[in-house]
């Protein structure tokens, strides 16, 4: 049973937008962040997943968003309807993502690029475009892009997601240096491989190798993100800016 985050970490009544929110570490974030007071804009492109994760909030704590993150016009306006409806956003969790099988750079599929890029890079960008100005007018805030340990190491046959993740990270220092004086906060978590529907590609034995390129030899699971997650857009990393965090098992100390 994973630790859980205190409920002193003051998130009672802020508001919570959270990209990927229907599945895996985005779901146990926006749960968590519910759990724990905030009303929270739970934004995805899978309906049924959202569906299913809206009906574990009360009606009034929580909106529900059907959206693809690829599309800067699409972001705009659930956050604008996430502010119209709750009054304001106060926190984000960037966490939409997506990889594919794996395939040699030599090899790689232009379009793959495309989609892979379009979707863990330029989600994050488009997300953070919005996300920032309705913070400013709010005094500040605190967002979360979820990266990987990929956006600090290489990966062989994983071209696009490595770029992508690397780039998320570079992007999240730029953004925390260009907002650090409005008091907007934006920090990266590196997760190593976790249990989700993302490594559904995987058979157990696939999993099995991937559990032991961690030191501690097993893969996590969503809400040991979360718990970090929570940690970096809580008050108690009240001086922690343009970071990224390891939550890797071990899988960077090597
Ligand atoms: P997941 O597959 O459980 O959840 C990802 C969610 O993102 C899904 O609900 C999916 O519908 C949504 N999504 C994908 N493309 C989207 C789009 N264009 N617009 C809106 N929503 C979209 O996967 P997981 O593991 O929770 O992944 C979350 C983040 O963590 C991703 O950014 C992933 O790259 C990252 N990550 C995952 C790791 C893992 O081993 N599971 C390791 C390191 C990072």
């Amino acid at each position: 049973m994973t630790a859980i985050f205190p409920d002193t970490a003051g998130f009672a009544g802020k508001i919570a937008f959270v990209t990927g929110a229907a599945s895996g570490i985005g779901a146990a974030t926006a749960r968590r962040l519910g759990g724990l007071g905030a009303r929270v804009v739970l934004a995805d492109r899978d309906s049924e997943g959202l569906a299913a994760m809206a009906a574990e909030f009360e009606e009034e704590d929580v909106l529900a968003l059907d959206i693809d993150v690829t599309s800067i016009a699409v972001v705009e306006r659930a956050i604008a309807k996430g502010v119209g409806h709750f009054g304001g956003i106060d926190l984000a969790v960037n966490s939409a993502g997506f990889d594919l099988a794996r395939c040699e750079t030599g090899e790689y599929a232009a379009d793959d690029w495309e989609r892979i890029i379009s979707v863990n890079l330029t989600g994050v960008f488009n997300a953070l475009r919005h996300e920032i100005p309705a913070m400013i007018v709010r005094g500040g805030g605190s967002i979360v892009n979820v990266a990987s340990v990929l956006g600090l190491r290489g990966f062989a046959g994983q071209p696009a997601y490595t770029a992508a993740k690397h780039g998320v990270i570079g992007l999240t220092k730029a953004s925390a240096l260009d907002h650090a004086a409005h008091r907007v906060r934006i920090n990266a978590v590196a997760p190593g491989f976790i249990e989700t529907p993302l490594l559904g590609h995987l058979n157990d034995e696939k999993k099995q190798a991937a559990a032991l390129l961690h030191p501690m030899a097993r893969l996590g699971e969503a809400d040991e993100i979360a718990n970090v997650i929570l940690f970096l857009l809580s008050d108690a990393a009240s001086f922690v800016t343009g970071a990224c965090f390891d939550a890797d098992g071990g899988y960077l100390a090597k």
